[in-house]
C-alpha cells in the first residue's frame, strides 16, 4: 500500500521553511528550480510557522502559504503539511502563561524554546485547535497537499502545573479505585509512603529524590496517555476537515513515549534519523543500530511502508561531533532505510537558515545558495536513483522472526533499583540490539511485535529481558508456543506483574512450566568480568549477567564454564506443545546468539530469508505480492564479493565481478524462473 495513492515512488524531500524566507523575493523561484533538479518532490512545509500564519491571536495570513504551495505544486512538488504545535508565538506565550510548562519548583520556562507547551492546557489545545482547523479548511483539498506533519518530535518532558497534577490524580483515581487499593499496588506500606487520598499524591521530581517506583512508572504512563490524548486533539481538527488525508507525526529515538501506542493515532509511522557514521573503527555498529531503529518504526504499522521523515544530507549540528559524511555514505545511508521499509527519503533540511542555532545543520542547499557542492550532487544522485526503485514502494518487508519490544519492562528495569544498575536500563536496549545484531549477520529480517499484537503471525517470537509479564501475557505466551510457536527469552524474565509488584509464592517464576527450567538467582557482574559458555563444540563467551537456573523438564544446550555456577545449565530447550521455548540464561557476546539462531532456525526460516554475506555486509527484502527486492548494502570501507543463491537482475547501483563497492548499494529485483 502506497503511503498516499496520489503520488507513487519512493518520495524525496526535506523540511522547508520557505516561512524563513520571506523577505528574500528571488529564493522560492530558486528554490523551486534546485528542487526539480535534486528530484526533491515532497517538502514537509510550515512546521515551525505558527507566528507567520497566525501574527496576532485570530489574525491570519495564509497568502504567503497559498503562494508557496501552489508554485510547488505547479512544478510538480509536493507538500506534507505541518501543524504548528511545536513551536508556540510569542503573544500566546504572553497573553496566556498556563500554555508553558512548569518546572517542579514553580517557575514556568521563559519563551523562546521549541516543543515545550503543557498537553494539558485547555487553551493550548484549543489554539492549536483552531490553527489546525483553518489549515485543514484551506488547504485539505488541495491537490498538491499528500498528508500532515502533526507538530514535531513530542516528548513527554515533565509539567508540573496544576493542571497536570490534577490530571495525574485524576487518571490515578480512575485507574484505581480507591486509594487503599493504589496504596495496595504500589506496596506504600514502604518506607512510610502510605497515601490518605488521592489530592496528597505529587508526580515524581528531582527536588529530593523520589524513590517511589510505582510513582515513576505511573507518571510515565500518565504523560504517555496525556501525549496521545493531545496528538488526538490535533488530528481530529484536520480529519474533520477531509478524513482523507493521511497523517503521521515524526518519532524519534527516545526511550520514554511508547510509540507502539501512540502509533495508533495517526495514519503512517515515520522517524527522524540522524546516525553517527564514521564514529568508530568501523561502521557495524552504527549500521545495525540504526537497522534496527528503522525495523522499530516499520514494525508500527504492518500493513504499510514507514517514512524516514528527516535525515540530514551531510553533518547535523547537535551532536559531540558533527562529522561529514564520507562520499558514498549519504547514498548508502538513504537506502538503508528504504531496505528495511521506508517509502521516503526526506532530509532536514533543504535550505540551511542565515542564523538560529541550526545555521549550521547541514541542508541541501548551503550558505553559498548553489547547486554546485558535493552534497547537493550526492542529493541530486539519490534523486535519479529513487526514480530507478519507483515500483519498490508500497511493498513490505514480511518478515517471519520478530522480537518482542516491551515499553513497560523497558520503562520497569530503568525505575528498578538492582542489576546492574549501572546501566540506565540495565542493559535492556544493549539487549536487543546484540539479539537484533545476531539477526542482522544473518540477513534473517526481524520485526518488532508488541504485547497486544497477534504473536501467531511469526514463526520466531524473541523476547529478551520481558522484565514485567502483564495481566495475560504468560498465557497468551503459552498459547503461542502450544500451538507451535518458537518463544526464545532470556534472564531478567518474568519478574514482575503490571504494577512493578514481585511474583509471589506460587506465581513466583511464571514461566517455569513453559521453559521447563526455574530461574532463581541473578548474578550481575562488574565491566570485564566475563564468563563462557559452551555449546555446538565449541566456547562462546557471555557478560553482564548470568542466572542460576535448576532444570524442571528442559533440556540442557549450553552450560557455564566459570564461577561456582560452572555446569549449570546457560541455555536450555523445551518441547512444549506443539512448540519449543527457549531460555538463553546469560548475556552472550552477538556471535553467541548469532550461533544460537544459525542453529535453531535453519529448520524453522524460509530459506531465502537466511542468507550468508560477507562480515558487514547486509541483505535485506522487501516484497510485492508477485515481486521480490533485494537491497545488498556494503558497510565496509573495501569492496566485497557476493554470491547470491537465486537469479536476480539489477534495477541500480553497480555489481562488477560479483563484487560491490566500499559503501556500496544494489537493488535487486529477484527473477522467477
Ligand atoms: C530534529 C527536528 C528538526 C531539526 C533536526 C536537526 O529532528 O525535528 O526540526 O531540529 O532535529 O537535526
Ligand atoms: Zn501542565
Amino acid at each position: 500500500m502506497n503511503i498516499n495513492q496520489r503520488l507513487k515512488g519512493i518520495w524525496h524531500g526535506c523540511d522547508y521553511n520557505p516561512d524563513q524566507w520571506l523577505d528574500y523575493p528571488d529564493v522560492l523561484e530558486k528554490d523551486i528550480a534546485f528542487m526539480k533538479k535534486s528530484g526533491c518532490n515532497v517538502m514537509s512545509i510550515g512546521i515551525f510557522a505558527w507566528t507567520k500564519l497566525e501574527p496576532e491571536e485570530g489574525v491570519f495570513d495564509f497568502e504567503w502559504l497559498d503562494g508557496v504551495i501552489n508554485r510547488l505544486y505547479e512544478n510538480g512538488i509536493y507538500t506534507i503539511l505541518a501543524t504548528p504545535s511545536g513551536g508556540m508565538p510569542a503573544w500566546l506565550a504572553e497573553k496566556y502563561p498556563e500554555v508553558k510548562r512548569m518546572h517542579e519548583d514553580g517557575l514556568r520556562n521563559r519563551f523562546g524554546n521549541r516543543h515545550n507547551p503543557c498537553y494539558s492546557s485547555p487553551v493550548y489545545r484549543d489554539k492549536v485547535r483552531i490553527i489546525n482547523t483553518k489549515l485543514a479548511q484551506r488547504y485539505s483539498n488541495h491537490p498538491g497537499v499528500l498528508m500532515w506533519h502533526i507538530s514535531n518530535e513530542y516528548n513527554v518532558d515533565d509539567c508540573h502545573c496544576p493542571l497536570c497534577c490534577n490530571n495525574f490524580r485524576k487518571w490515578l483515581e480512575d485507574k484505581y479505585k480507591t486509594i487503599e487499593n493504589l496504596n495496595e499496588k504500589w506496596w506504600n506500606v514502604f518506607w512510610s509512603h502510605t497515601y490518605q487520598s488521592f489530592s496528597q499524591i505529587e508526580p515524581p521530581g528531582e527536588h529530593g529524590e523520589v524513590s517511589s517506583n510505582p510513582l515513576k512508572l505511573e507518571w510515565l504512563r500518565f504523560k504517555n496517555h496525556m501525549l496521545k490524548d493531545f496528538v488526538e486533539n490535533e488530528v481530529a481538527a484536520v480529519k474533520k476537515v477531509n478524513p482523507d488525508i493521511p497523517v503521521t507525526t515524526n518519532f524519534m529515538r527516545v526511550w520514554e513515549i511508547d510509540y507502539s501506542e501512540l502509533s495508533k493515532s495517526i495514519d503512517v509511522a515515520s522517524w527522524d534519523n540522524y546516525p553517527r557514521w564514521h564514529s568508530g573503527d568501523n561502521e557495524y555498529p552504527v549500521a545495525v543500530e540504526t537497522a534496527m531503529f528503522h525495523s522499530l518504526f516499520n514494525s508500527l504499522k504492518k500493513d504499510k511502508p514507514f517514512m524516514m521523515m528527516e535525515s540530514s544530507p551531510s553533518a547535523t549540528n547537535w551532536q559531540q561531533v558533527s562529522k561529514l559524511r564520507c562520499p558514498g555514505m549519504h547514498r548508502l545511508a538513504s537506502l538503508q532505510a528504504v531496505a528495511h521499509g521506508s517509502d521516503t527519503v526526506q532530509y532536514f533540511q533543504w535550505r540551511k537558515s542565515r542564523g538560529q542555532s541550526e545555521q549550521f545543520h547541514g541542508a541541501v542547499v548551503g550558505h553559498d545558495n548553489s547547486e554546485d557542492t558535493r552534497v547537493f550532487k550526492e542529493v541530486t544522485e539519490v534523486g535519479e536513483e529513487l526514480k530507478k526503485l519507483e515500483e519498490v514502494s508500497g511493498s513490505l518487508t514480511k518478515n517471519e522472526v520478530a522480537i518482542l519490544f516491551d515499553y513497560d519492562s523497558f520503562w520497569s528495569l530503568r525505575i528498578a533499583r538492582g542489576y546492574r544498575n549501572k546501566d540506565a536500563d540495565k542493559g535492556y536496549l544493549d539487549t536487543l540490539l546484540k539479539n537484533y545484531g545476531a539477526l542482522w549477520k544473518l540477513n534473517i529480517g526481524c520485526d518488532f511485535v508488541f504485547e497486544k499484537e497477534d504473536f501467531s503471525q511469526y514463526k520466531v517470537i524473541i523476547a529478551p529481558m520481558l522484565f514485567m509479564l502483564k495481566k495475560g501475557l504468560k498465557e497468551k505466551i503459552e498459547a503461542y508456543v502450544e500451538n507451535g510457536g518458537i518463544f526464545i527469552t532470556t534472564f531478567c524474565t518474568g519478574v514482575v506483574d503490571e504494577y512493578g509488584l514481585s511474583f509471589f509464592d506460587k506465581e513466583c517464576y511464571p514461566l517455569r512450566k513453559l521453559l521447563g527450567v526455574k530461574a532463581e538467582e541473578t548474578d550481575s557482574l562488574y565491566d570485564g568480568q566475563c564468563n563462557s559458555v559452551e555449546m555446538f563444540g565449541a566456547t562462546y563467551q557471555s557478560e553482564k549477567y548470568c542466572e542460576l537456573a535448576y532444570l524442571e523438564g528442559a533440556e540442557v544446550i549450553g552450560k557455564y564454564r566459570r564461577d561456582f555456577y560452572k555446569e549449570m545449565p546457560a541455555v536450555t530447550v523445551n518441547a512444549y506443545g506443539k512448540g519449543k521455548a527457549y531460555y538463553i540464561a546469560t548475556d552472550l557476546m552477538t556471535d553467541g546468539y548469532r550461533k544460537l539462531y544459525q542453529e535453531w532456525f535453519k529448520d524453522v526460516i524460509s530459506a531465502d530469508k537466511m542468507m550468508e554475506s560477507p562480515e558487514n555486509v547486509s541483505v535485506t527484502m522487501r516484497y510485492h505480492s508477485d515481486k521480490e527486492y533485494i537491497f545488498v548494502m556494503n558497510f565496509n570501507n573495501e569492496k566485497k564479493r557476493i554470491d547470491l543463491p537465486f537469479d536476480y537482475e539489477i534495477m541500480s547501483g553497480v555489481l562488477k565481478d560479483k563484487k560491490i563497492d566500499p559503501y556500496g548499494v544494489v537493488v535487486l529485483r529477484r527473477r522467477f524462473l
